[in-house]
C-alpha cells in the first residue's frame, strides 16, 4: 500500500495565553490598564498528530478544551508559544503565504463572509483574491452553492441569510479554490440535522478527493460517523487517538444501562454503588437519570432492577447500549462532553 503523504503535521505544538485583569493598583484602574497576572491558560499542550491525504481528522473536546486555538494555530492566524505546524511541508511561521494558499479555513460563526453581497459575490472576491480564473470561479461557485442547499438564494443578499445559511456560504469560500487541506472549525455547530447531514456528506465526498480534512466537534456522533481518527483533546492535551471503533475498544467499554428513576436519591446511589455508576444526575423534573455498567447485559439490568425495587425506588424506563464515543471519552477524560459532570 503506498504511503499517503502527510499533509497536516504538528510536533509538540504548544500555546499559552497570558491572562489579563485589570490591576487593583489605582494608576492603573485611572489609565484603564490591564496587567497581566501569573497563571497562564495553556490553551494547547504539547500537541503532536498528523493527517493523511485522504483522511479525516476529528478534534473531540468539550468547550475550552483548545480545538478552536489549534485551528487557529494551523492556519497562520495565531503564532505557537512553541512547537511546529506544518501544511504540506510548509511551517506556519516562515512560509505563512505557501501555507495559506494551500488551505481552506472554516470558523464556527457568520462572520467569514460579507453581508453586504450576495452569496454568490462573495464567492467570486474570495476567487479572486486566491487568483482563480472567472470562469473557474463561476463554474466552482455555481456547484458548491448547488451543492450546498443555497442555489436558490444564491442572489440573494447576505444578511438575508440564517445562521445556517451563513455557515454554509462560509464553507462554500473555504472550498473554492480547492485547497488540499480543510481546516474545518466546528462546521455543523449552528446547522439544523438537514444541514449537518449534508454538510457531513460533503465533508467525507473531500475525503474521497484526497484531501486531509481536519474538523473540530464537540459531537462524539460526528466525530464517529465522519472522521477516519479521532483525537480527544482535554484541557489542551491530546488524550488519545484511534479510529472511532478502536477508541472505544481500547477504553474497554462494557455495554450500559441507561435507567431513569424516581424515588431517593440517597437509596439508589447505596443500590448503585455495587455496579460501576458511570454517570448520576438529577433531572428537572425531579426524576434520576443514571447510567451502570452492563457487562451481563439484560441479566445484568433485571439484577439491578430487582435491588432498586427492593430499596423502594422506581424504575420508570430502562435501555441497554453498547458503548459508544461518548462513553469513550468520559472514561478517558471523566466528563461528559458538552455538559457538566455531576454524579448524584
Ligand atoms: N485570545 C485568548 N486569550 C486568552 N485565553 C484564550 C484566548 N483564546 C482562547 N483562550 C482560552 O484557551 C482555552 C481554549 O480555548 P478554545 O481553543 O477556544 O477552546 P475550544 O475551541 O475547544 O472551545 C480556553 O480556556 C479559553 O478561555
Ligand atoms: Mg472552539
Amino acid at each position: 500500500m503506498a504511503y499517503a503523504r502527510m499533509l497536516i503535521e504538528t510536533e509538540g505544538l504548544t500555546k499559552q495565553f497570558e491572562r489579563r485583569r485589570p490591576s487593583r493598583r489605582p494608576w492603573d484602574i485611572v489609565k484603564r490598564r490591564s496587567v497581566p497576572v501569573p497563571d497562564p491558560v495553556v490553551a494547547v499542550d504539547d500537541v503532536t498528530l498528523w493527517v493523511r491525504a485522504g483522511e479525516v481528522y476529528g478534534l473531540l473536546g468539550p468547550n475550552g478544551a483548545g480545538k478552536t486555538t489549534m485551528a487557529r494555530m494551523l492556519s497562520t492566524l495565531l503564532e505557537p508559544t512553541a512547537g511546529t505546524a506544518r501544511i504540506c511541508g510548509f511551517d506556519s511561521l516562515r512560509d505563512a503565504g505557501a501555507v495559506r494558499a494551500r488551505i481552506g479555513v472554516m470558523f464556527a460563526g457568520e462572520r467569514g463572509v460579507y453581508w453586504r453581497l450576495t452569496g454568490r459575490e462573495n464567492l467570486e472576491i474570495f476567487g479572486r483574491l486566491q487568483f482563480m480564473p472567472g470562469q473557474a470561479i463561476n463554474e466552482r461557485a455555481g456547484s458548491l452553492l448547488e451543492h450546498l442547499g443555497l442555489a436558490e438564494q444564491a442572489d440573494d443578499l447576505v444578511e438575508t441569510y440564517s445562521t445556517g445559511m451563513k455557515q454554509r456560504l462560509n464553507l462554500a469560500r473555504s472550498l473554492l479554490h480547492d485547497p488540499p487541506v480543510l481546516l474545518l472549525d466546528e462546521p455543523t455547530a449552528a446547522l439544523d440535522p438537514a444541514a449537518a447531514r449534508a454538510t457531513r456528506e460533503l465533508i467525507r465526498t473531500l475525503q474521497g478527493a484526497g484531501k486531509a480534512v481536519l474538523l473540530t466537534t464537540h459531537n462524539m456522533h460526528e466525530a464517529d460517523e465522519v472522521c477516519d481518527r479521532v483525537g480527544i483533546i482535554n484541557e489542551g492535551r491530546l488524550v488519545a487517538e484511534d479510529r472511532p471503533a478502536a477508541l472505544i475498544a481500547s477504553a474497554g467499554i462494557e455495554p450500559r444501562l441507561e435507567l431513569q428513576l424516581r424515588g431517593d436519591v440517597a437509596a439508589a446511589r447505596r443500590n448503585l454503588a455495587a455496579d460501576a455508576l458511570w454517570w448520576g444526575e438529577v433531572q428537572e423534573d425531579g426524576t434520576i437519570a443514571v447510567a451502570v455498567s452492563a457487562p451481563a447485559g439484560w441479566r445484568s439490568a433485571e439484577r439491578v432492577a430487582a435491588r432498586l425495587t427492593e430499596a423502594g425506588v422506581t424504575v420508570i424506563e430502562s435501555r441497554l447500549r453498547e458503548a459508544t464515543l461518548e462513553d469513550a471519552f468520559i472514561k478517558l477524560t471523566g466528563s461528559r462532553l458538552g455538559g457538566s459532570f455531576e454524579s448524584i
